[in-house]
């Protein structure tokens, strides 16, 4: 049976009073909501796509975003008060709040790739990407786009050559109402992290880690270098140590696992 997404469907399991719009098809839905708060006020709104055709991932790469296998959104919001140094945390809040969904929806155990991939079975089926706009006079955000991908299933004619060993789906088959549990589930736990920061448990996020005791490369503008994920930290920072011994906390940036 066909996993169609409504946004009745998606309103019998949200909790909080969202605006929802679901595209037939779009460039990106970060980009859209970015065009959106350019020209209107908008605030708590949902942009879903069944399809895109310029999916966006982080550091400029592409999210393949084909027709019928994926869900993709992003939320847009106003925060009353957040500085760009609080934003960073945002990720982290969506990449657990990607795992309570997907566990509660399927069942299925998933880790975080530090700091915005979501594995099963040691294939990215979700990534984030937040963006923010802030405002230059009081340094604080303005509006915080959070986007998320999820590979929900295969897609029909299989993914590209070029993800083919990384990308993997959620589920084999399709399934009703998946998207809709997926999606509103999503929503209801980012928003009550951050609505609620407390309530953010760092030992959680820490027990999805898909890197800790894992040999890295991290990838930094000029150079890469091989070290081990040592920890992740209250502040969700990966602690990661290098050959010659040396230690460096690292707040963001780019690591891969390396294939042994
Ligand atoms: C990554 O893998 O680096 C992040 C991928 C984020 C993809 C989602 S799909 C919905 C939203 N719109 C985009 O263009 N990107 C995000």
């Amino acid at each position: 049976m066909k996993d169609v997404l409504t946004i009745e469907g998606i309103k019998q399991i949200l909790d909080y009073p969202l605006e929802i719009e679901i595209l037939d098809c779009v460039d990106s839905t970060n980009d859209y909501l970015k065009r959106l708060a350019k020209d209107q006020f908008v605030d708590n709104k949902v942009a879903i796509a069944q399809k895109q055709t310029n999916g966006k991932g982080r550091r400029g790469r592409s999210f393949y975003s084909p027709d019928e296998s994926g869900l993709y959104m992003s939320l847009l919001i106003r925060p009353d008060s957040l500085s760009l140094s609080s934003a960073t945390k945002i990720t982290t809040m969506a990449a657990l709040a990607a795992c309570y969904a997907i566990e509660t929806v399927t069942q299925k155990q998933s880790y975080i790739k530090w700091v915005n991939d979501i594995l099963i079975d040691d294939k990215k089926v979700a990534g984030i990407l937040t963006e923010a706009t802030v405002n230059f006079e009081t340094k604080l955000v303005d509006y915080l786009v959070v986007g998320i991908g999820f590979n929900v299933y295969e897609p029909s004619e299989g993914f590209p050559t070029e993800i083919a060993q990384i990308a993997g789906s959620i589920l084999e088959k399709q399934q009703p109402s998946i998207k809709n549990k997926l999606c509103g589930q999503f929503l209801n736990e980012f928003l009550k992290l951050f609505n609620h920061p407390q309530l953010f448990s760092y030992q959680e996020y820490r027990e999805r880690s898909y890197v800790i005791g894992k040999e890295i490369v991290v990838h930094a503008l000029d150079k890469q270098r091989v070290a081990l994920a040592i920890d992740i930290d209250k502040d969700c920072h990966l602690i990661v140590e290098y050959s010659d011994q040396s230690k460096e906390v690292l707040s963001s940036g780019e690591i891969s696992v390396r294939k042994l």
